[in-house]
């Protein structure tokens, strides 16, 4: 038997990676999947930024470098945060990290003690509970409702704020929803927080998808606001903005260069740095301009394929669905399918056991999976805690336009397949 440490029982995950066992299973059985489930644009990098790093390889450069990275990039984002936040920064105030993600671990590890709580987006993206929870801290979500466009506002971040709270993150444009905050609403979030939260709060704020919005909506950033900075951890990266998710290339803005020590101390520990000849590209990817035509472009095909896909599934009888306003999400409300289909009733009949470990929205996820070939991925993994009675599914809509009108109809054949919903059910098998 292994001995894993106690610790490793509270680490959670990103199911939209692990559902990738499951449709390989499908496919495996012979089924093409459509796949809705990852937040990837389909895109590939740009050509301008590719020919940089390979060579860069070819001139070897391909050794260690500053663990907190590269001057040249530092600067590129310090002037990209400048011209878009109004605010200046030193460059030693960044950390480059590899993707968005480790920031989000370093924050949890640097900021929060055990008992400490943490606010959260719920929905959110799974990693900030799953961070919350490792660490032995207080978990505080804050529940975004879908009447309200999955915004929220300082009435209701005012009413989660203790002096315990060490951190609480920010993520607009949202993943899994697409919401986005406006300029107002960050003034009430920046009232709320001056007035009512510990002195020492830090702000961690996720704008990993601040070039991704439609309808001519403007990317607002808490940075910007008065008195904010000095509590702001700003993240973003070029997974999404670019279409290099596979690179790993992200970045943070700490308050004060003292803290940006630390996160360069957390990246000595455990990547020792980001490879140079990636962060070299990373900077032709901010650096040249060719590349802001080749991001609005990505944009506009985002934009289309939510509306076509907004309106397909608010045509499908039980489902309907709010347009976001950012990312490249859409986060439809599956209850009376739910109900429709039998799998509220045959949720309840379940286990205790099994009820724990799935959902109703779960359940039709897995359906229409191993059933219609279709993956999406379901409410709770984007934050259990507190998800209990809300029904929805998040579908990527970084994919072709062919692949989107598939998946809405093998969607829509699900949502009517009463009798073989009760196959599934009964065999058993892939309830979560
Ligand atoms: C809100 C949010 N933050 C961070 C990340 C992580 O991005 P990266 O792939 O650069 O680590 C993602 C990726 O899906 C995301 O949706």
């Amino acid at each position: 038997m292994i001995s894993f440490a106690d610790r490793i029982q509270t680490l959670g995950t990103e199911n939209a990676f692990k559902l990738g066992d499951d449709i390989a299973r499908c496919e495996q059985a012979g089924t093409k999947v459509i796949r809705l489930n990852l937040g990837e644009p389909d895109f590939d990098s740009a050509e301008n930024i590719n020919k940089v790093a390979i060579e860069n390889i070819k001139n070897g450069n391909t050794h260690y470098t500053n663990p907190q990275g590269i001057l040249p990039l530092r600067e590129s984002i310090a002037r990209q945060i400048c011209q878009t936040r109004g605010v200046r920064v030193n460059p030693n105030q960044i950390v480059v990290t590899t993707g968005g993600k480790p920031s989000i671990a370093y924050t949890m590890m640097a900021y929060v003690n055990p008992g400490d709580e943490v606010i959260y987006p719920s929905p959110g993206f799974p990693i900030y509970e799953s961070w919350v929870t490792f660490l032995g801290a207080v978990p505080v979500p804050l529940h975004l409702e879908e009447d309200k466009g999955f915004r929220f506002d300082a009435a209701d971040l005012e009413k989660l704020i203790s002096p315990k709270t060490k951190v609480f993150i920010l993520n607009s444009p949202s993943n899994p929803t697409g919401g986005v905050l406006s300029r107002a609403d960050l003034e009430g979030i920046a009232r709320v927080v001056k007035g009512k939260a510990n002195p020492n709060i830090r702000i961690y704020s996720d704008e990993i998808y601040e070039y991704i919005l439609f309808d001519g909506h403007q990317h607002q950033s808490i940075l910007s606001i008065p008195g904010m900075a000095g509590h702001t951890i700003l993240a973003s990266g070029h997974s999404k903005t670019y279409a290099m998710t596979g690179w790993r290339l992200g970045y943070s803005v700490l308050p004060t260069v003292e803290e940006a020590m630390v996160f360069r101390q957390m990246n000595i520990n455990i990547i020792s740095c980001t490879p140079p000849f990636i962060q070299e590209a990373g900077r032709a990817a901010i650096d040249n301009k060719e590349n802001q035509k080749i991001v609005q472009a990505m944009v506009k095909q985002f934009e289309n394929r939510r509306d076509m896909v907004v309106e397909g599934l608010n045509q499908i009888e039980g489902i309907h669905c709010n347009k976001p306003d950012g990312a490249f999400y859409v986060f439809p409300n599956i209850s009376m399918v739910c109900e429709a289909l039998g799998v509220l009733a045959a949720y309840e009949q379940l286990s205790d056991e099994k009820k724990q470990r799935t959902s109703p929205s779960t359940l039709f996820q897995m359906f229409a999976l191993y059933h219609h070939g279709v993956a999406t991925l379901d409410r709770r993994s984007f934050g259990s805690i507190g998800s209990e009675g809300k029904h929805y599914l998040r579908l990527s809509t970084a994919t072709d336009m062919e692949s989107l009108k598939e998946g809405i109809r093998r969607i829509e054949m699900a949502s009517k397949d009463v009798e073989g919903f009760h196959i599934y059910i009964n065999k058993g098998k892939y309830l979560f």
